[in-house]
């Protein structure tokens, strides 16, 4: 049933065309619209070589990697999409031509047709209210490669309806995604509960604790996350990651926990973006050596600990403020960014008198909001529960 119906997808860029193959996949017919000719072509050709690459490594046959592209209708022309039951936009993360995209949307698609965003950062209401029928728009916030990562946000706006919110999720859940829920807020879940796994990081090296090559190997070997914060950030792009923590201050109100850091700013600044033009805060270029961590365990714990008290504690503040379950929490930070454990269950596992005694250490010699506890937390330890 789920299969009839026909999934428009705008964008084509890395995004775009990674959703549309998810859908294609799911045997779906697909339109995939971008106005940039070289952007569809690239898309196609991509997508050609992803598909020949899962041939090649035996995951797929020929004959379904050939029906996969032929499912996918590579269009210019945003008027394809009249007949989709869902279109997921994927363009430039601009408010005002997101607004402008999803009024026109509405005049070619059908009344009970889905439009939904694959926005990172701005506010799904926001760009319902572009809609007349505001109550078939949300959010649906695939994680990079699309393909590969099992979480997708599923976010609701303050307009949305039930019916609009429970098909939406049903669709992703059939393209066998984990889906999560939640609240219309800055940073949904994962890009909200991440900051301190960039910020502390960088505080840390800012005090002249420790350099990015020891606190990388720290995260990694010690606090087992799969690439350290300084590797990661290379990888998503400085211009990228610190763009989005400047996005998430501004939108809450410059709260000082996700205050963004001089030191990014000044690699962004430099064009030191990370691994895609060869320099970040680590050198990529030919030849170049890889700095040496120091592996003194002590000074590691203490980079570890103090990392993840302030990940536990911005995942409790979210569950504080409904932002969602304690279980999608959990499943959001595991399956979208590769967390070795959920951050609720690790804070349990640690002992939650304990993290918040860390917390209170670090709020007391610092002085600073930033390092204020959950009030959730305080709960929790004055009536001796856990979260699970
Ligand atoms: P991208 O820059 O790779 O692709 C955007 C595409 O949209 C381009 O091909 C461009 O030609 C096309 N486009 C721009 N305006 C258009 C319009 N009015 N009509 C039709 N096509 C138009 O961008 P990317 O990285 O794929 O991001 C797309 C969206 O997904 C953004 O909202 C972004 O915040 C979000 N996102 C990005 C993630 C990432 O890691 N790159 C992760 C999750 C969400």
């Amino acid at each position: 049933m789920n299969k009839e119906i026909k999934v428009g997808v705008l964008g084509a860029g890395s995004m775009g065309s990674g959703i549309a193959q998810i859908a294609a996949t799911q045997e779906h017919q697909v339109v995939l619209v971008d106005l940039n000719d070289d952007a569809l072509a690239k898309a196609e050709a991509s997508l050609k070589k992803i598909l020949a690459r899962l041939v090649e490594k035996e995951k797929i046959n020929e004959a379904t990697s050939k029906s996969i592209i032929g499912r996918i209708k590579f269009s210019n022309n945003v008027n394809d999409f009249n007949d989709c039951g869902i279109v997921i936009e994927a363009i430039i993360e601009k408010l005002e031509v997101k607004q402008q995209v999803f009024t026109q949307l509405e005049k070619i698609v059908n009344d009970d047709c889905i439009l939904a965003s694959n926005t990172s950062s701005l506010s799904i209401a926001s760009i319902a209210s572009a809609c007349e029928k505001s109550d078939r728009v949300i959010g649906i916030h695939f994680f990079n490669p699309a393909p590969l990562m099992p979480l997708v946000e599923i976010i609701p706006a303050v307009q949305t309806t039930e019916e609009t919110k429970n098909t939406a999720r049903a669709l992703i859940d059939s393209w066998k995604k984990v889906t999560v829920l939640t609240k219309d807020t800055p940073g949904f879940i994962v890009n909200r509960v991440a900051r301190p796994f960039y910020g502390e990081a960088l505080k840390i090296y800012e005090e002249g604790i420790a350099d990015f090559a020891t606190i990388d190997w720290a995260m990694k070997e010690l606090g087992g996350f799969r690439m350290g914060p300084f590797t990661l950030m290379d990888y998503i792009g400085n211009d990228v990651n610190y763009t989005v923590t400047e996005t998430v201050f501004g939108a809450f109100y410059y709260d000082p926990r996700y205050r963004p850091s001089f030191t990014q700013k000044r690699h962004k600044e430099a064009g030191w973006f990370g691994r895609k033009n060869g320099r970040g805060f680590f050198d990529y270029s030919e030849g170049a050596e890889k700095p040496e961590p120091n592996k003194d365990e002590q000074l590691g714990a203490e980079i570890v600990n103090r990392i993840v008290v302030m990940l536990i504690n911005e995942a409790a503040d979210a569950l504080f403020l409904n932002i969602a379950t304690r279980e999608d929490i959990d499943l959001a930070m595991t399956k979208g960014v590769n967390y070795p454990c959920g951050l609720l269950e690790w804070a349990d596992e640690i002992g939650l008198e304990e993290v918040l005694l860390r917390l209170e250490f670090l709020h007391a010699e610092f002085g600073d909001d930033r390092y204020r506890p959950s009030v959730l937390l305080r709960r929790l330890v004055r009536d001796n529960k856990t979260f699970y």
